[in-house]
C-alpha cells in the first residue's frame, strides 16, 4: 500500500554538492517526490525536530550540525516507503552501510551522514508535519 515517508538531505551532502545525485538515487529507487523545500534551521528548530534524542550524548553535536547550513526536507511516496527508504539509506554509521546505499556513497561519518529518513509511521507523521502544511502535500 502506498505510504509516505519523510527525509532530509543533510548539510554535509548539500555542502559537497551531492543533492542532485542523491535525489537521482531516490528517484531511481521508485520514490515519488511529493514535496521538497530548501531551508536553514535555527538551533531551536533542530532541537524541536530531534526532541526524542534530547537525552543522548550527541544531541548538542547533532543539532549544531543540522542547523549549520542548507538542508532539503522532503516527503516521499511509494509502497512500503518507510522501510524501503531505511534500506536505501543504509546504516547510521556509513562504515557499516551496505554497498550501493546512499550513506555508503555519500556519508562521511556517523555524525555527518548525508541523509535522514523516518523510522516508523508515527515518526513520519510528526516529521512531515514539522516541515510541511497539508496544502503543500496535495
Ligand atoms: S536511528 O536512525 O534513530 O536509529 O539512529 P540513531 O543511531 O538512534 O541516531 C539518531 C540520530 O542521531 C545521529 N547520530 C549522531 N550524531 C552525531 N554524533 C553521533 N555520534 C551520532 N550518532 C547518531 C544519527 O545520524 C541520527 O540522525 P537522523 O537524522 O535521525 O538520521
Amino acid at each position: 500500500m502506498s505510504q509516505r515517508t519523510f527525509s532530509i538531505i543533510k548539510p554535509d551532502a548539500v555542502r559537497k554538492g551531492d543533492t542532485a545525485a542523491i535525489l537521482a538515487e531516490i528517484s531511481k529507487a521508485g520514490f515519488k517526490l511529493l514535496a521538497i523545500k530548501k531551508i536553514v534551521l535555527t538551533k531551536k528548530q533542530a532541537e524541536g525536530f530531534y526532541y526524542v534524542h534530547a537525552e543522548r550524548p550527541f544531541f548538542g553535536e547533532l543539532t549544531d550540525f543540522m542547523s549549520s547550513g542548507v538542508i532539503y526536507p522532503m516527503v516521499l511516496e511509494k509502497d512500503n516507503a518507510i522501510a524501503d527508504f531505511r534500506k536505501l539509506m543504509g546504516a547510521t554509521n556509513p562504515a557499516q552501510a551496505e554497498e550501493g546505499t546512499i550513506r555508503k556513497q555519500f556519508a562521511s561519518s556517523i555524525g555527518e551522514n548525508a541523509i535522514h529518513g523516518s523510522d516508523a509511521e508515527e515518526t513520519a507523521a510528526f516529521e512531515i508535519g514539522y516541515f510541511f502544511a497539508g496544502y503543500e502535500l496535495k
